[in-house]
């Protein structure tokens, strides 16, 4: 698995304020929503494109087009929500698959109680948006899950990931031989004993959504 971490100005500024305890909801949403957009553009170098030729008011031009299938974009319920405009905002041709995921605050395991997916991933590239990368439970599932329908190439953006969590899903797919990608603002330092990330930003759900 790869991890990338976004080394860039703007977003250690808007992560700055995300993490920011005074930071109220409808800021930390419109924060996060620009912060996935810059992590987007890196998170889609290696998206597919094939040649075509345009003819331009002067002449012809050779560019590229992305290819179809179109690449899948599924957020983890319920955060991942939060993350889903700024990443069709650069992929508007996107399909999006969605995943309920829940984590038992109590073992730390994620259950699954909702799943919207095509049937057949066959050289889909996926995109999974899941703001906190923890223990790390939830999202090596949810890719096992993608994975298990034929996706070929899967990317997670996550605004935050801790050690702890990245190191699980390299054991956890560490069987897997097509391309895993992690792309994130921040490694942070560690997880707490209640499995928050250290210093993290708290509850990424909550603050995009309130405590419901
Ligand atoms: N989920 C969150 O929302 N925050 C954390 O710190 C860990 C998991």
């Amino acid at each position: 698995m790869q991890t990338l971490v976004v080394d860039h100005p703007l977003v250690a500024h808007k992560l700055t304020t995300l993490r920011d305890v005074r930071t109220d909801s409808p800021t930390f949403r419109r924060l996060a929503d620009e912060l996935v957009t810059l992590l987007a553009y890196e998170a889609t170098r290696d998206v597919r494109t094939a040649p075509v030729t345009v003819t331009t008011p002067v002449t012809e031009a050779h560019g590229v087009r992305l290819t179809r299938p179109a690449p899948l974009v599924v957020p983890i319920l319920r955060a991942g929500l939060g993350m889903l405009d700024g990443m069709t905002r650069l992929l508007p041709t996107a399909e999006v698959g969605f995943l309920g995921m829940i984590r038992d605050e109590g073992t730390l395991k994620a259950e699954t109680y909702a799943t919207r997916l095509p049937e057949d991933l066959s050289g889909r590239q996926c995109y999974v948006l899941d703001p906190m990368l923890a223990t790390g439970g939830t999202l090596a599932a949810a890719i096992r899950l993608l994975l298990d329908r034929g996706a070929d190439d899967v990317t997670a953006l996550c605004l935050l990931v801790a050690p702890e969590g990245l190191a699980y899903m390299d054991e956890e797919l560490k069987d897997v031989d097509v391309p895993i990608r992690v792309v994130t603002a921040a490694l942070d330092e560690r997880l707490n004993e209640h499995g928050y990330i250290v210093p993290g930003l708290g509850d990424a759900g909550d603050r995009l959504y309130g405590v419901v």
